[in-house]
């Protein structure tokens, strides 16, 4: 069973991801550190993720790069998503995601073209989402409760500015954009609690189950 979770960025699709994964006892996956990983190894290059050469070069990053809490940064989401434009490197770190996918056991992978690229044949895709100023809040307090800021430190129209950008960089892509597929189950957790999204995703999925 392949069950894929797309969305904008904050929509809270990565904790609903694993939370799904660990319901039905199956691998999980968050691919949006692999572009992560690619863009914080390009910096480290001393290179310019807009710049496809150097992004390329940067994904054979080392594996140990992955568990760098550094990668989970603002500044990180900024450089994976200029890096993850250039077309060579979504193809390199195509393999990975797809052998992710198929593992036996079944698998989650969570992302931004996991039910239109990497498993259009997946059993359960969904696109979760929310308003911008939602996903502004929501990014904002978890920095704050983290200490990665303090409110005086960043202001929230800072936050949903960044938000607004990723958006527009994420959905204008030519290759790989970040869109519902047409057969997607579209959440919006806008007016829901943590609680309340996941309680509502898992229902979508086990229809989408009974159905299959
Ligand atoms: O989900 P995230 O915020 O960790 O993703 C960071 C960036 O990586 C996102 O802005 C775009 C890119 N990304 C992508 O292009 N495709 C994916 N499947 C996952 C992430």
């Amino acid at each position: 069973m392949i069950i894929a979770v797309d969305g904008p960025t904050a929509s809270g699709k990565g904790t609903i991801a694993k939370r799904i994964a660990a319901h039905f006892g199956v691998a999980y996956l968050d691919t949006g550190l692999l572009y992560r990983a690619v863009g914080r190894q390009t910096a480290m290059n001393g290179g310019d993720p807009d710049n496809a050469a150097d992004a390329l070069a940067a994904c054979d990053f080392p594996d140990e790069l992955m568990d760098d809490d550094i990668l989970r940064s603002e500044e990180t989401g900024g450089l994976a998503s200029r890096a993850s434009v250039h077309p060579g490197v979504r193809k390199a770190l195509f393999e990975r995601q797809r052998a992710f996918a198929e593992q036996d056991g079944g698998a989650v992978l969570d992302g931004r073209d996991i039910g239109t690229v990497i498993a259009p044949d997946a059993d359960v895709k969904l696109f979760i989402t929310a308003s911008v100023q939602e996903r502004a809040k929501r990014r904002w307090l978890e920095m704050i409760a983290k200490n990665i800021a303090d409110e005086d430190e960043i202001p929230l129209s800072e936050i949903e500015r960044d938000v607004v950008n990723r958006d527009a960089r994420d959905i204008s892509r030519k290759d790989a954009p970040l869109k519902a597929a047409p057969d997607a189950m579209i959440i919006d957790t806008t007016s829901l609690d943590q609680e309340q999204a996941f309680e509502a995703v898992l229902e979508a999925v086990q229809e989408r189950i009974a159905a299959s």
